[in-house]
């Protein structure tokens, strides 16, 4: 089923902006009824406040003009004004019971046509990731489904840094081990320590590190034997991703990877592009394109150098390659970067100089996802005890041992399989929450404490709310009750949550669309709420037979919420915890 499902917000505010169309003489589409939830009631219309003067009325008379005209026949049981001029309306309890009785969460959304190409991870070659490579990762990844799932085709690009001086040294080290070395499998699990064995041996040795410049010359000409090399380095760092994606449950495969390198062959046309429009010219040495409107501190034009002294290119050239390869090849209606904050200027300037370029038309928009800090207990960015960055795998081992002594304590789960399957559930579900439910480009500070805290709006909240639903259907009580019946909401708290899911739908899309995944974070957290006390509340199992398997529908429905809304950032839930 692909079916789109209108909010109650959306249907209302269809309604209202009829009624206020027919009494000003408008055309309805042109007419924004100002739809907001009400403290009073289950929304309100602020609409007539700002039309009202607009149109010589006071904004009391439009507001109870506009309520004559509703019907209180179908979604809208009650209408009236108060206030200045406020419309509160109350939706019809049956038309929110029948509404989610025929409610089924769309698998996917029809395919729309958008392209949105995202650019997300790009960790870089030889080196660990770190806490601010994991946030884009997941954040991206997040939007990633979300975008997919709303119908639109999303193309994923993994800029990985595989490219560059490094190599150098990278290339020579491996050459001192021989062929085939353990150490470069180890690469797989720590490529950290390969790469500050090269590094301590660059800075120790200056034959060294004159081999390891004359091998970057090697490697930059083209040259077959340096390229094999490089090769290999770069495929043990692409075993390393694919262990991490695949221990996070991130989506991104070996299709996705579109690195630094891939694009060597352009750079040099690029440049020459850029300097033939008269977009750039030489300073110092380096070639720079100066794109109209950034200044730098000395008030003077800022310079993009694209082409260094010594001949190379670097971040911002590739950066020009992969707006012009996104906008010319994959024909993106939507080219999305999700990277730090710190790279927004970056971002900007390359964007300015492609679309003087003539290579970034106005019909290809672009967004920069900006990436927030994550910083430590002391306020500052993420490290361990020795001083090192946080490292990933280190992170998720960490979080992983806490939640298994919670699951042991708990001793729910008897199967060590499962009961390890849900520590991991759950860790990775903790991490990837906190990275999700906090606006993307605000900092937060790591704490897994508060990640994996039972209550609060954490992942863990949200996966133990949908072990209760579950719990409630293998109750030998639940057996032979019909899963058609129709929902009946014969309670405040059956009433509110059945609201909130109606939501579900058209929240997920607006969150994707708007590249904030913390706005579905809060949905779900609310459902989970609402869902505690309505389970709380209100008898299930003891009900009569019918009671009982219209309830048991509402919690049907608020599974299928929880599960896909987890799922579209992510997350999975476990059986049992
Ligand atoms: N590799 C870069 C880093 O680690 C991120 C690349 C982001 N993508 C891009 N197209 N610039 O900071």
């Amino acid at each position: 089923m692909t079916t789109r499902i209108e909010s109650p917000a959306t249907t209302v505010a269809g309604t209202v902006a009829h009624a206020i169309a027919e009494v000003l003489g408008l055309d309805p589409a042109g007419v924004d009824p100002v739809i907001r939830p009400s403290q009073f009631t289950d929304l309100q219309s602020n609409a007539a406040l700002s039309l009202g003067p607009v149109h010589g009325l006071r904004p009391r008379d439009l507001a109870q003009r506009v309520v004559d005209r509703i019907p209180t026949d179908g979604p809208i049981a009650h209408a009236e004004t108060a206030g200045p001029g406020y419309l509160n309306l109350e939706l019809s309890t049956d038309w929110i019971a029948e509404q989610l009785s025929s409610l089924s969460i769309a698998e996917r959304h029809d395919a729309t046509g958008r392209r949105i190409v995202i650019d997300y991870s790009s960790p870089n070659v030889a080196k660990e990731m770190h806490v601010g490579h994991l946030r884009t990762t997941v954040v991206g990844d997040a939007l990633a489904r979300m975008l997919e799932w709303s119908g639109h085709t999303v193309i994923r690009q993994n800029h990985i840094g595989d490219w560059g001086t490094p190599f150098g040294m990278l290339i020579e080290h491996s050459l001192d081990l021989g062929r085939g070395s353990a150490e470069l499998d180890r690469m797989a699990e720590d490529p950290n320590a390969f790469y500050r064995a090269a590094r301590a041996k660059f800075d120790a040795s200056p034959a060294f590190a004159e081999r390891a410049r004359r091998r970057v010359v090697l490697l930059q000409a083209g040259d077959a034997p340096t390229l094999a090399l490089w090769t290999e380095l770069v495929d043990a760092s692409k075993a390393y991703f694919r262990k991490v994606y695949g221990s996070l449950d991130v989506s991104l495969t070996d299709e996705d990877l579109a690195g630094e390198s891939s694009y060597n062959d352009e750079l040099a046309g690029i440049c020459a592009d850029v300097e033939a429009l008269g977009l750039a010219r030489v300073s110092d040495g380096a070639l720079c394109a100066f794109p109209e409107g950034f200044i730098g501190r000395d008030g003077a034009p800022a310079p993009l150098i694209i082409r260094k002294r010594d001949g190379g290119y670097g971040y911002a050239t590739t950066d020009l390659a992969t707006i012009r390869y996104r906008a010319a090849v994959l024909r993106a209606d939507q080219a999305v970067y999700v990277i730090g904050e710190p790279q927004a200027t970056h971002l900007e300037m390359v964007w300015a100089v492609a679309r003087e370029a003539g290579w970034l038309p106005s019909s290809t928009e672009t967004v920069h996802v900006r990436i927030g800090n994550v910083v430590g207990a002391d306020n500052k960015l993420l490290r361990t005890r020795s001083g090192d960055g946080f490292t990933l795998a280190g992170l998720v081992d960490e979080a992983y041992r806490r939640a298994a002594e919670a699951t042991d304590r708990e001793h729910a789960i008897e199967d060590d399989d499962e009961r390890e399957r849900a520590a991991r559930a759950v860790a990775i579900g903790a991490i990837k929450y906190a990275d999700l439910a906090v606006p993307h480009d605000t900092g937060y500070m790591f704490d897994l404490d508060r990640m994996l805290a039972p209550v609060g709006n954490t992942g863990p909240y949200l996966q133990y709310a949908v072990t209760r639903v579950r719990a409630v259907f293998s109750h030998p009580r639940a057996a032979g009750h019909d899963p058609n019946a129709t929902i009946v909401l014969d309670t405040p708290e059956a009433r509110a949550l059945a609201l909130l899911l109606l939501e579900f739908d058209a929240t997920a899309r607006a969150a994707g669309e708007a590249f904030e995944p913390h706005r579905l974070c809060a949905l779900l957290h609310q459902v989970a709420k609402r869902f505690a006390a309505f389970y709380d509340a209100v008898p299930i199992l003891t009900a009569s037979p019918t009671q009982r398997d219209a309830r048991l529908r509402l919690c049907r429905q608020t599974e299928a919420v929880l599960v896909r809304g987890l799922d579209l950032l992510g997350i999975t839930a476990p059986r049992r915890m």
